[in-house]
């Protein structure tokens, strides 16, 4: 794995109960997500967000949650199943040059990048596939960390993804982290 990607270890860090009390999943991502809607978690790690977003889009809608790390998914499948969740979450192992989510072409309405955009070496790549599989109205919220990614990486970012065709539509206040909230002015190839 490469070296930049956070140990599945480190993931207990920030993956615990204490989170909640500034970064609630549920109510963090509820004005972007509709019941029945199809989400997708990218880095869902053990799946922290992933849970807030299968109660959100309620028995009618549906989760991908896609991670590079096998250790992640388990943990994830462990607590999907024991909220009673796991029917609504679709846990997907990916490679670092594929997120393995062709199939979802025109299906998502609301893509999910969770402090963990920092950690992929070719975002041009990444972005592309995430905007093939957006709905025209689809959206994608990217965050990041204060206290790893400092401002100015996260403008790089943006204008990358504003370069590749996203138009930036909402910066919410995510407690200490950058957001955004984007759309592709266009499809990708
Ligand atoms: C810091 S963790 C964040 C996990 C989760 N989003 C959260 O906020 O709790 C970053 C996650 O992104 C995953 N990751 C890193 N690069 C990735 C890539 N290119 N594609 C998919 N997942 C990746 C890592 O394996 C890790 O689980």
């Amino acid at each position: 794995m490469a070296e930049h990607v956070c140990p599945w270890w480190f993931c207990y860090t920030f993956d615990n109960p204490l989170r909640r009390l500034v970064q609630d999943p549920v109510s963090t991502l509820k004005p972007f997500v509709q019941p029945g809607q199809t989400a997708l978690d990218l880095g869902c790690g053990m799946g922290y967000f992933t849970l807030g977003l299968a109660n959100l889009v309620g028995e009618g809608g549906r989760v991908v949650s896609v991670d590079l790390q096998d250790k992640m998914l388990a943990a994830l499948k462990r607590r999907a199943a024991k909220q009673g969740l796991a029917r609504r979450i679709e846990p997907r192992r990916c490679s670092t040059d594929s997120l393995g989510i062709e199939d979802l072409r025109g299906q998502v309405d609301f893509a999910l990048a969770f402090w963990m955009l920092h950690e992929v070496p070719g975002r041009v790549g990444f972005v592309r596939q995430v905007a093939a599989s957006l709905r025209p109205e689809g959206s994608f919220l990217v965050v990041e960390p204060k206290f790893h990614v400092r401002q100015a990486d996260f403008a790089a970012e943006l204008d990358l993804m504003v370069g590749q065709g996203w138009e930036v539509l909402e910066r919410p206040a995510i407690w200490g982290s950058h957001a955004a909230l984007l759309r592709p002015l266009r499809q990708a190839a």
